[in-house]
């Protein structure tokens, strides 16, 4: 590894967007965007940080780390909570499962099984809820954009991360647990912001993701009635299009890639790129 050129970016101070990937619900897709778009955004010169807080290590997977706690020199977000280093020192290049080669303006922080004792180490901590408020700024200046990738409920990691992170992206399918997740999601948001809203964190919903929809509507309707429900509850913050059902999402998780890496031309991986010009995280 040339590690010159895979060090972790200088801070020059720049405006970075930090979004928050999330929802009540599991299985809605976040880790499947945030490793998208964060790829998408990466390849266009952006650069990018993936934040990973799921002690499953999906997105770690994705970003070429299959199993982080398999080699002890690696830093994880784990090690951070700890104290044995600090969120920058944590940053790793993201990783091409095929090649083994890093990627180009892709960093992440990785997972590990161990962040399953998470809540509680934080239950512990003064302040628990302002956790990643107080890491983040060792990585904010340094990155275009930082995407943090929730676990399936709104506990005090999630929590932690809606108040940190600028922009919070709701993760949906059409389908109604996940769509019922957003709203719980959103319930949270109020409560939270309740009391963390003079930090500067939205009170709201900045964009919702919906993914893996169905094409046409004989293969059910049901999911064609909450995709426009969602639609017509959120408006402008749902952005288009919705991500259809694409197996080369479930091949892309078996290849260890983000799916606009593994097939920069399937259907789901031109529907995230849209998605993310959308979000004016590239041109
Ligand atoms: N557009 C799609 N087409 C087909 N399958 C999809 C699509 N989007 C997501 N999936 C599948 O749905 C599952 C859940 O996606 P993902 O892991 O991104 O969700 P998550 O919200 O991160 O889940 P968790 O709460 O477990 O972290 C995965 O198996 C993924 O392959
Ligand atoms: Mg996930």
């Amino acid at each position: 590894m040339t590690t010159d050129h895979f060090a972790l970016p200088e801070d020059t101070d720049r405006k970075t967007r930090v979004l928050t990937f999330t929802n009540g619900s599991a299985g809605s897709g976040k880790t499947t965007a945030a490793a998208a778009l964060g790829y998408a955004a990466a390849s266009r010169g952006k650069k990018v940080c993936i934040l990973g807080m799921d002690k499953q290590r999906d997105v770690s997977r994705l970003l070429g780390y299959d199993d982080p706690d398999g080699d002890e020199e690696l830093p994880t977000l784990h090690d951070v909570i700890d104290d044995v280093c600090t969120l920058d020192e944590a940053a790793v290049p993201a990783r091409n499962t095929k090649t083994g080669e890093p990627i180009k303006n892709l960093w992440v922080v990785l997972e590990s099984k161990k962040l399953d004792t998470l809540e509680f180490k934080l239950a512990g901590m003064t302040a628990r809820e302002l956790w990643l408020f107080r890491l983040l700024p060792q990585l904010r200046g340094r990155f275009d954009i930082i995407g943090i990738d929730c676990p399936g409920d709104v506990k005090l990691a999630t929590i932690g991360a809606l108040i940190a992170g600028d922009e919070i992206v709701g993760c949906t399918k059409s389908q109604e647990k996940e769509a019922r997740g957003l709203t719980e999601l959103e319930d949270k948001i109020t409560e939270v912001h309740a009391a963390y809203g003079h930090m500067g964190m939205r009170n709201g919903l900045d964009w919702v993701v919906i993914g893996e929809g169905v094409t046409n509507n004989s293969q059910g309707k049901v999911y064609a009635d909450i995709e426009a429900q969602v639609r017509e509850a959120y408006g402008e913050l749902a952005v288009k299009p919705t991500v259809r059902d694409d197996v080369k999402v479930p091949e892309a998780y078996t290849a260890g890639q983000p799916v606009t890496l593994y097939h920069p031309k399937c259907d789901a991986a031109v529907a995230y790129t849209k998605i993310g010009r959308q979000m004016k995280l590239y041109r």
